[in-house]
């Protein structure tokens, strides 16, 4: 038995779509049957039967931080993937991201030993690790900088990191992925699918920010091999290029065949804006979109390198001009 959590989420529910369609036996937890539509949409994308393929997945109802509920799910599992996570850019979520991300998967780190787990999948992220000085392309060596991650949800995934590792010290068998920015279709008014929206709508905003970015099939395929493979206690940067968020956004627009956006957010502009976004969020309510970190990075440029996965598996990504002309085209369709 297989156990995923954060199935109910972007990334999770295109992994367990690949599973089930490799005939895994699947257990997935999720907290609402609403969000548990949110994966049904995505095996519409795949299945010819979403509903019999979806009927394959044994649900159970647990939140990361809710151990009983978990130690339920854990029966009988030989594999975890561990994928859920809260991602927030907003401060205001920051101790309840410290309690999802970082004791959630102390959590998962701990039942996978009391209950014997083979192998722990870890989903983590390219937040998790920083810049060297004097290195143009960071890697999986590079460790994470609370100089330049300073915010709660690079923090607590870089937490959520230290129990897996923790872990592999009591015996587990561990693998960890640092995703870059993940392009999927779905999930369109969330995370990254919020890119497709925004153009649509017509956003006039752009920056030249730039980071690594991959797309989900890239990294369900990644996680499969990795947990397939005699490799352990390894982490692996996914990114297939690095790519401004200009480039990124122009390409959607041109795909969407809406107007690309025309102006460019500059630091005295993104210093403006988290401040006003905060302003407003704090006194009105309401998630802060545009936050202190957001502003920060919009003209940030990283680079990374994703040399290690590619060799150990003899694995080349999909470039993201591809990967967004197909995201474009679910896009469209979704919404027409
Ligand atoms: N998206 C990206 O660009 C990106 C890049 C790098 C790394 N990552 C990492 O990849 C993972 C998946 O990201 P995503 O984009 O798929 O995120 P997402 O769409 O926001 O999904 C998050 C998932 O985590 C679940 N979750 C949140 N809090 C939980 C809790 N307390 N207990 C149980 N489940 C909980 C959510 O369940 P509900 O449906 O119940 O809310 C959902 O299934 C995360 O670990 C994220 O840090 C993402």
């Amino acid at each position: 038995m297989i156990l995923v959590t954060g199935g109910t989420g972007m990334l999770g529910a295109h992994l367990l779509f690949q599973l089930i369609n490799s005939g895994e036996s699947v257990r997935a937890i999720y907290r609402s049957k609403k969000s548990r539509k949110k994966t049904r949409k995505i095996f519409e994308y795949y299945a010819e039967d979403a509903d019999l393929a979806f009927s394959k997945i044994e649900w159970v109802k647990a939140d990361v931080t809710d151990v009983p509920a978990l130690e339920t799910a854990f029966s009988d599992v030989e594999k975890v993937y561990h994928i859920a996570a809260l991602v927030s850019f907003d401060e205001k979520n920051a101790m309840k991201m410290r309690l999802v991300n970082i004791e959630g998967t102390a959590n998962i780190v701990n039942l996978c030993i009391a209950f014997g787990v083979k192998k722990l999948c870890h989903v983590s992220s390219i937040a998790s690790v920083a810049k060297s000085v004097g290195k143009p392309l960071i890697d999986e060596k590079d460790e994470f900088n609370l100089l330049t991650n300073n915010y709660s949800y690079a923090i607590t995934k870089y937490g959520a990191e230290m129990e897996v590792w923790r872990g592999t010290q009591e015996g587990l068998d561990v693998v960890v992925v640092n995703p870059g920015v993940i392009l999927g279709p779905g999930f369109w008014s969330e995370n990254s699918g919020m890119l497709f929206t925004m153009i649509y709508k017509g956003t006039p905003f752009y920056t030249e920010g730039l980071t690594g970015f991959v797309g989900v099939d890239d990294v369900v395929t990644v996680m499969l091999k990795t947990m397939d493979s005699v490799v352990k206690n390894e982490r692996f940067i996914l990114v297939s290029e690095n790519i401004s968020f200009k480039e990124v956004l122009f390409d959607i627009a041109g795909l969407l065949q809406k107007k690309r956006p025309r102006i460019k957010v500059t630091a005295f502009m993104a210093a403006i804006g988290w401040r006003l976004s905060w302003l407003k969020s704090t006194f009105a309510g309401g998630v802060n979109n545009f936050s202190k970190h957001t502003a920060k990075s919009a003209n940030n440029k990283s680079y990374y390198n994703s040399r290690k996965v590619q060799k150990t598996f003899d694995f080349e990504f999909e470039k993201m001009t591809s990967v967004i002309a197909k995201i474009a085209k679910q896009f469209l369709r979704d919404i027409n």
